[in-house]
């Protein structure tokens, strides 16, 4: 038993003192590649092995054949431990290698094409993870270019749409400063019509500037949705008359919310307008209002007969104003973006859908707190 003991303290002292010289070369080639670790850890491993048997041997005075033989065994054990170790090494080092390359061309603005070697499982999540990576940069890449570009159209077609009128009010300007004008005040009436459209514009652009920078000062208070339907109801009704659409708000529940009434006012304004544009005369637009335990949805029933399926997730985009060459752009294509900018800084979401003859607009709004 005491010879066990000895034979076990002599062969970790051994292994102990190459143990201790194996963790010194590992520190100094810590930032080295991989390949040259698993060799020290190799060598530490055969080497704790003949250290400890050495020293067991010197301890003990084994006779020098069967030291002759276990040393012949522990190099053996080098002999094919030390390459394999080599060999994972390589590996390694080929598979981290390559997934350097891969990363390296899609930061420059490629995409990731994950290597082909057969690396270790550590590497394959790695580059799996960089695979989703790569294609949530490429989905962000491709918004924020359809972003730009909506930007650069909206600036084009604003330009364009200043440009018109103010053309016209400079020749009708003109025409009265040279008193050749039979008409005077039809001239005045237009060129106030004109300045009107350009006023909205305008306040409409600055509007979106402020839900763009976030900066819409949002003042919520407690108001009964009939009102606030009412009160849009009144406002649209000059333009419901002169377009000969039938304004119906029956079905609105009287139910209060926690809204900026000037802005939602203006969401309704902004709806109702589009819905009585696009609804032939005679037809009907309907506003209706229903709750549930914690949402209002608001909604703007027109006659339209559908927008398009590829139309339909673009209605709500800035600058956007339909491709039917049947309807020519009347607006600037800001209204619904507003709609939009507007509802949502108050934690609501607008939706459009097609319902029979005509298409749907929701605005769905959280409810007031009790
Ligand atoms: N109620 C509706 N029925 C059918 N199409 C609509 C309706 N509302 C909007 N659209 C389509 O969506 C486009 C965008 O509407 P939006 O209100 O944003 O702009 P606009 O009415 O053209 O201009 P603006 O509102 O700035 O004066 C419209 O040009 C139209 O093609
Ligand atoms: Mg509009």
């Amino acid at each position: 038993m005491r010879d066990m003991l000895l034979i076990a303290l002599y062969a970790f002292l051994g292994a102990a003192a190459v143990g201790l010289l194996g963790a010194g070369a590992l520190r100094l080639l810590r930032h080295r590649s991989i390949g040259a670790s698993l060799a020290v850890v190799t060598t530490v491993a055969v080497g704790s092995m003949l250290a400890g048997t050495l020293a067991v041997a010197w301890a003990m005075f084994l006779s020098s054949h069967d030291l002759t033989v276990v040393t012949t065994v522990v190099a053996m054990a080098a002999v094919v431990s030390l390459p394999t170790a080599l060999l994972l090494g390589r590996r390694v080092v080929v598979g981290s290698r390559e997934l350097a390359t891969a990363a390296r061309d899609f930061g420059d603005g490629g995409s990731f094409t994950p290597p082909a070697e057969t690396a270790p499982a550590e590497l394959v999540a790695i580059s799996r993870e960089l695979a989703l990576t790569s294609e949530r940069l490429a989905a962000s890449r491709e918004r924020e270019h359809a972003l730009e570009t909506s930007r650069r159209e909206l600036v084009a077609w604003i330009s364009h749409d200043l440009r018109t009128p103010l053309a016209g009010l400079r020749a009708m300007s003109e025409a009265l400063e040279d008193g050749i004008v039979d008409d005077p005040a039809r001239y005045h009436r237009q060129i106030r019509t004109e300045v009107e459209r350009l006023n909205g514009m305008v306040g409409d652009l600055f509007e979106l500037s402020r839900i763009h920078a976030g900066a819409l000062a949002l003042t919520p208070a407690r108001i009964s949705v009939y009102d606030l339907v009412g009160d849009a109801l009144a406002g649209a009704d000059p333009l419901a008359r002169e377009y000969g659409v039938r304004l119906v708000g029956g079905q609105v529940d009287a139910v209060p919310i926690e809204v900026d009434g000037k802005e939602m006012t203006r969401v309704l304004a902004n709806l109702l307008v589009n819905a009585i544009r696009h609804t032939p005369a005679d037809g009907t637009v309907a506003v209706a209002a229903e709750h549930s335990a914690d949402h209002v949805v608001l909604s703007v029933t027109d006659g339209c007969g559908g927008i398009s399926d590829e139309d339909l997730p673009r209605v709500f985009d800035t600058g956007w104003r339909g491709t039917d060459a049947r309807t020519p752009p009347a607006g600037a294509g800001l209204g619904l973006a507003i709609v939009r900018g507007i509802v949502e800084a108050h934690a609501g979401h607008a939706d459009v859908h097609n319902v029979t003859g005509g298409c749907r607009f929701e605005v769905t709004l959280p409810a007031a707190r009790t």
